[in-house]
């Protein structure tokens, strides 16, 4: 197998389109602010961008709770503003993905204001609906934003399933009449020419009709995962899916999947099972989880991180394919979270950058990572947006009895709205994201972090980057070649190597602050080119002296020229 094809050679870049660039002064980020940095995403070099949601929504969940498929969210313009930004892109030879939310709708889709009208309303069974016992909920679950995961409706005296907020109502999939409605309104846009969908929880839509209950003790935030992700169905759904819009369309398809192993995702991603291109897993963010899930600071501990890693690095070869990401819409900063996001922020950054970018996968830059842009510490918990963030600290501090300052520690590690806060265009007032008043506030580090100042400078984190993305283009050995782990226990150093007809890579990383004196048993290094390096290169590739968070990729070809 190993087939190529454009979505494995391509670089994806995500786009919040809410803290991108406002262009109306609102303080929102939208598609017209969108369109005004497509020079800069060209700049860059990358391939494909990936929406966060732009439909219209009341933006309980920042949009992943849409009221309607086919319409704008107000505050990100209109159906004009979209088409412009898809011309626009696609003139410039990028493509554009959207994000596809069809575990739930928003309670305010007119799908689910039927539904609750009444038992025998025509949307009824577009939603899971059941009665309590005893009056209490069906089932012990737990919403994954903390509370029941189920709702009572006073309407019709039912409760109705949301795994997210109480304005997410879960689909039910099991109705054909869900499945067949979501296929028309993906046709609609692939029709209008987008290139592809990146499916929001896409493995929990096919639940157990049991509903059995959660193992822990009940209404654990989340506890439901275990038992819906990878539903009964699921495989069926998703190849009817593939068979009735995807396969129609030259595109590509990234499925997000809470609790997805390397097993279920070989059948997910291979090409002969005909379901999706690839699944984001979420293995290796969990290297630094602890008794409240993400909820902790502890530190990560590399060889957990090299082993999940190596696991879909190997596990998938051949068999499937991987996406590579550090960073989303709902994870921390990597750099303040595996690297160092003060004395050796660029560095840091640039490895982080290198040990990812050199694995087997379609890698995904989030918005700003180009930057190493950095967490964010708000003092009061008011500026905080995320209902994540904020239902978690009702949660465990005020529910719970935890210590403010410890959950507010957690906060600064894990919330979802380090990522959330402004795009850092320039050093001026609220970074040139707006001329208003921004929804969120902007990291006061953009003085010395920002776009503008990292473009000029041959040095910066941005032009580490714009190489990473020059070098997959350029060698086949990066987006083909077999990963093999080397020095698995080493605790500072993740090494790996790729290899590919006779081109060959040694990836070396430190995620140390001290230097590293290193030898390489059994390589040869000293006729291999270095492709990049964080650090110039001082010593003679013989008696390797690693510094702090340095990383270089060394590159043999066995013929001495590159294979075109
Ligand atoms: C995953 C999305 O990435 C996240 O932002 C959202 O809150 C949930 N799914 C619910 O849609």
């Amino acid at each position: 197998m190993n087939y190529k094809m454009w979505w494995k050679e391509s670089v994806v870049y995500q786009i919040y389109p809410r803290s991108f660039k406002d262009s109306n002064g609102d303080g929102i980020g939208d598609l017209r602010g969108i369109i005004q940095k497509i020079d800069y995403l060209k700049e860059l070099g990358i391939d494909v961008i990936w929406l966060s949601p732009i439909y219209k929504s009341p933006n309980d969940d920042n949009g992943y709770d849409i009221s309607d498929y086919q319409d704008i969210m107000e505050e990100f313009g209109s159906m004009a503003d979209f088409d412009a930004l898809l011309h626009e892109a696609h003139a410039k030879g990028i493509k554009i993905l959207l994000d596809l939310v069809v575990n739930h709708t928003s309670d305010e889709h007119v799908w689910f204001a039927e539904s609750r009208k009444s038992v025998d309303n025509p949307y009824r069974d577009y939603y899971i609906w059941k009665s309590g016992e005893d009056g209490k909920a069906p089932n012990n679950w737990g919403s994954s934003f903390g509370g029941p995961a189920w709702e009572y409706d006073a309407e019709t005296g039912m409760y109705y399933l949301h795994l997210y907020s109480v304005k997410q109502p879960d689909l039910n999939w099991d109705n054909p009449k869900v499945r067949h409605g979501v296929y028309d309104m993906m046709r609609w846009w692939l029709d209008k020419g987008i290139d592809g969908f990146r499916m929001d929880v896409i493995n929990l839509i096919s639940k157990d009709e049991h509903f059995p209950d959660a193992a822990k003790g009940g209404h654990e935030y989340g506890d439901f995962y275990p038992i819906v992700a990878n539903g009964p169905k699921i495989h069926n759904y998703l190849k009817e899916m593939n068979k009735e819009v995807l396969s129609k369309y030259d595109i590509m398809t990234v499925g997000e999947m809470p609790m997805v192993t390397v097993e279920h995702a070989r059948k997910y991603t291979s090409e002969a099972e005909n379901e999706l291109n690839m699944v984001f897993h979420f293995e290796h963010m969990g290297v630094d989880t602890g008794e409240h899930g993400r909820w902790c600071d502890r530190k990560m501990y590399l060889p957990d991180l090299k082993a999940v890693m190596t696991k879909w690095q190997t596990g998938l070869y051949n068999e499937g394919w991987n996406s590579l990401y550090w960073n989303n819409h709902d994870q921390p900063r990597v750099v303040s979270r595996f690297g160092n996001d003060t004395a050796y922020r660029e560095v840091s950054a640039k490895m982080l950058g290198t040990c990812l970018h050199f694995m087997q996968g379609t890698p995904y830059i989030y918005q700003g990572e180009e930057l190493g842009m950095t967490n964010i510490k708000f003092e009061k918990l008011t500026d905080y947006k995320d209902i994540d963030t904020l239902n978690s600290y009702h949660q465990f501090v005020e529910v719970e009895g935890m210590p403010h300052d410890e959950m507010m520690r957690y906060i600064y590690k894990k919330s979802r709205d380090n990522a959330r806060t402004p795009m850092q265009w320039d050093d001026s007032e609220h970074a040139g994201f707006t001329t208003g008043e921004p929804w969120i506030a902007v990291n006061p580090n953009h003085k010395t972090i920002n776009a503008s100042k990292q473009m000029e400078d041959p040095d910066s984190v941005f032009n580490y980057y714009k190489r990473l993305i020059e070098l997959r283009k350029k060698y086949p050995v990066i987006v083909y070649g077999q990963y093999e782990l080397l020095d698995p226990d080493n605790v500072d150093l993740y090494v790996y190597k790729r290899t590919y007809k006779e081109e060959t890579l040694i990836i070396i990383c430190s995620f140390k602050e001290q230097e590293v004196p290193y030898a390489l048993d059994g390589y040869d290094l000293e006729d291999a080119e270095i492709l990049i390096s964080n650090y110039p290169v001082e010593d003679d590739n013989a008696n390797i002296v690693l510094k702090p968070y340095e990383a270089r990729v060394y590159y043999k070809h066995d013929q001495g020229h590159i294979n075109k």
